[in-house]
Parts: structure tokens; sequence; C-alpha cells
């Protein structure tokens, strides 16, 4: 480590030791410089280590299954808005981002998807022992689930490494992160939680995250939790909802 960077660290311990805030920190930070768009990959800024490095994917089953994860949605959003920066909030098994990548090949462009997702499951997914499809695919071991192996897995065996960068973390603190790199996107895919208030904090927490141009959009319009959530966001925000196949989508204006 170079002296200076030890120096960073040396502050930032003291800080923290002092109890500050990284987000105050940074909210004083956006008031003297207006905020920034960081254009480079996120990949770097967030592992140091590759994690997909000796990772023995092999010895897992073939298996991305998801929910709306096929939708012609994911092509028709990134054809028409060309991304450079996607980011993706709940990836289970990584179908969907699978599907994203794969219309990103086509057209050529060399985005980066950034996964949020704990890998811990969201509520549905705990509430019955008998659901293979939800509860069985956590794959606990110890009590603990080891579903982040299969969707490393599921990139692997799709070649899509390079494109695919996992941050296993809760949504709303991977937010704070991204607004504290000044990392935004063009695309945000919601599908975490459904749960009607952390759908709202999701929605809080990513829409100032999108771009000029840019589009929130997510999955389970059917689910009141994601439904009134969506509805209450766009009363408050005075952005219309608009529909997309399976998806619900908010625009935020050039
Ligand atoms: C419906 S699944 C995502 C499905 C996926 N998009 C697909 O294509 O199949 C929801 C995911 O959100 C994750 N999740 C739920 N709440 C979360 C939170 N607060 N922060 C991060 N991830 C969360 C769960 O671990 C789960 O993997």
């Amino acid at each position: 480590m170079s002296l200076s960077r030890q120096m960073q660290s040396w502050i930032k311990g003291l800080a923290y030791h002092c109890g500050f805030s990284l987000r105050r920190l940074r909210a004083a930070k956006a008031n003297t410089s207006g905020g920034g768009d960081y254009t480079g990959r996120v990949r770097p800024l967030l592992h140091k280590v590759d994690p997909y490095e000796n990772f023995d994917w092999q010895t897992f089953p073939d298996n991305s299954s998801g929910w709306g994860s096929d939708s012609p949605a994911f092509a028709e959003l990134v054809t028409e808005i060309r991304p450079a920066r996607i980011i993706e909030v709940g990836t289970w098994k990584g179908g969907s981002a699978l599907t994203l990548a794969s219309q990103l090949e086509k057209l050529g462009l060399d985005t980066e998807i950034i996964c949020v997702d704990t890998w811990l499951g969201a509520l549905e997914m705990w509430t019955d022992q008998a659901d293979e499809e939800r509860f069985g695919s956590l794959g606990l071991r110890h009590g603990y689930p080891t579903l982040y192996y299969q969707f490393l897995a599921n990139v692997c065996r799709s070649g899509r490494q390079s494109r695919i960068t996992p941050f296993p973390i809760p949504s709303v603190t991977a937010a704070q992160w991204f607004s504290l790199h000044d990392v935004r996107a063009d695309l945000i895919y919601i599908d975490g939680s459904h749960e009607e208030e952390d759908v709202y904090q999701d929605l809080v927490s990513y829409w100032d995250l999108v771009r000029p141009g840019g589009v929130l959009f997510g999955d389970d319009w059917s689910w009141d939790g994601v439904r009134l959530a969506v509805e209450r966001f766009a009363r408050e925000s005075g952005f219309p909802i608009t529909h997309r196949h399976d998806k619900w989508e908010l625009r935020r204006p050039v």
C-alpha cells in the first residue's frame, strides 16, 4: 500500500472512530462539486480480487431459473437506450442479467452490468420449506444460503464474467455506495424485495442514480407491494408510469 493510500485509510479509520457518517461527508462534497458521473468500470472499485478467480463452477448444475427473466422488454430497452451502464437490483440466479447481457452482445455494446443482491433471498423465499423453486434454491448450508455460488456458476457457464459484476450487499446500502462514488446508470432494473416499504425505499434510493434519459424499470406489477410502492413514488415525483410487456417503467427526462 502506498503512503498516500495508507494515509487515506488512516484518516477514514479516524473518521469512523469519531462517528462520522460517510453519507454526510458525501453530501457536503456534492454541495460543493455539484455531483459527478463516474464513467469507468465499477468492478475495480468494488473488487480487489476478481470474484470469479479460481471458482470451480463446473460442480454446479446448469440452472438459471427465475421469474420474468427472459422478457422481450429487456432486449427492447437495451436496443432503445443503448446503456453505457446497467444496475440490476435483485439477481437471484442471474436469469435477467444474462438476458440483458445477451442483447448487449448482439448490439456490440461493452456495457457493464452491476448485480446488486444479498443472495440471501427475499421474504417469499423463506415462507414455505416445501417450495423447491424458492426455499430449495437458497441451497442452505449450515443454515446459510449458497445461492450466490449458483449465480456465479451461471455467469461462468455463459462466459460473461467480464461483463457481470456482483455486488453482494443490501440494495439501499449499494445505492449509498453508488452515490458516494458518483456511479449512475442508464438502465436500472428493480426486482429485489417485493414488500411495499422495501420497494419504495429502492425507488427513492435508485431514482437519483438514473442518468438523464435513462429508465428505471421493474418486474411484478401484479404484486400489491410492488404496484402500491411504484404508484406512490410516481404520484410523489410526478413522473408517469408506463408498461412494456410484463415490466413497469419510470423515465428520467433528458
Ligand atoms: C425475485 S428475485 C430476482 C429475480 C431475478 N431478477 C431473475 O431474473 O430471476 C429477488 C432477489 O432479490 C434479492 N433481495 C431481496 N431483498 C433484497 C435487498 N433488500 N437487498 C438486496 N437484494 C435483495 C433476493 O436475494 C433475490 O435474489
